[in-house]
């Protein structure tokens, strides 16, 4: 990729702003890559964005609360928002072109009547909680890609239910994006990073890291030769009651592709789990033949 001196991030707001900032930023056969986020940033972020600068030359970085993939009573209103901070961050990471669009900008029109279905995959590990969620992930995303039309998009493993969903989107409906998965972003204690951590109280906080405690031990259970997928989910649930603060919602040993539970568990499946502390929803996921550094854990062909 040609270096490209950081002038700038600019912030657009608008659909106008976008498309004239796109326009001048697009050299000859220059790459364009996507960080699609909900802001508030956090080093799980910045890695996707130093990805994509990897992969292209210029870099757009997206920061939009998506209300469509908020269900009845979550932290829509709640979830937090501070665009000064993601400015600067963005900017620090080389992020050309931040696009922070308000809810009127992107759904002029009231909410979209017609939306991407995400078919049986979306039913699976986290759609069965949340009923409309990855409906609501895929139509902002799809719309995204269609307002920026990267060459390229970057999307963080920890989403791993979400990772699999847009990917498949992108074959099935032959989008044309590359799709990229970077690894996932953990805490010194091996608690995955994410937006919502903030939420959690100091005690919460302690109980949260029970999550990803299960799952290593589970991995480790598999390294020792347990296959059978039935062990390996009790394995974390017992280890994730010694947190008392956290309420498991769901543990399985899955297919990478198809997201089917598996009953004997081979070295691409994936453990996936979601729980809650605090009020607070956290999901973490692990691939049980592979170390968080090996880049199959970020593949998911
Ligand atoms: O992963 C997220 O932050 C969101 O689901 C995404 C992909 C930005 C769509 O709103």
């Amino acid at each position: 990729m040609s270096a490209r001196v950081l002038r700038r991030p600019l912030l657009v707001r608008t659909r106008e702003e976008l498309e004239r900032e796109l326009e001048s930023l697009r050299g000859d056969g220059e790459r364009r890559a996507l960080v699609p986020t909900m802001g508030s940033l956090h080093p799980g972020h910045l890695s996707l964005m130093d990805r994509a600068r990897e992969l292209a030359d210029v870099l757009v970085a997206s920061v939009f609360v998506n209300p469509l993939q908020f269900g009845p009573g979550e932290d829509l209103e709640r979830y937090p928002r501070e665009l000064d901070r993601d400015f600067r961050l963005a900017g620090e990471r080389g992020v050309d072109l931040l696009f922070a669009p308000d809810v009127e900008v992107m759904y002029p029109d009231g909410h979209p009547r017609v939306r991407m279905d995400p078919g049986p995959l979306g039913d699976r590990l986290c759609g069965r909680f949340r009923p409309g969620h990855f409906q609501g992930v895929l139509s902002v995303v799809v719309k995204l890609f269609g307002m920026i039309r990267p060459d390229v998009a970057v999307f963080g493993r920890k989403d791993f239910q979400q990772a699999v969903l847009i990917r498949r989107a992108v074959l099935d409906l032959e989008l044309g994006v590359e799709i990229e998965v970077a690894p996932l972003v953990r805490e010194p204690d091996g608690l995955a990073m994410s937006s919502r951590n903030r939420y959690l109280t100091d005690e919460g906080r302690r109980q949260a890291v029970g999550l990803y405690r299960g799952l290593a031990a589970a991995r480790d259970a598999y390294r020792d030769g347990d296959v059978s997928g039935s062990v390996l989910v009790e394995r974390v649930r017992a280890v994730a009651s010694e947190h008392s603060g956290l309420q498991l919602q769901y543990v399985q040993v899955v297919d990478p592709v198809t997201l089917e539970a598996r009953n004997e568990a081979g070295s691409d499946s994936v453990l996936a789990a979601a729980g809650f502390v605090d009020d607070v929803r956290l999901i973490d996921n692990l691939v049980l033949g592979a170390g968080e550094d090996d880049p199959r854990c970020a593949l998911l062909e």
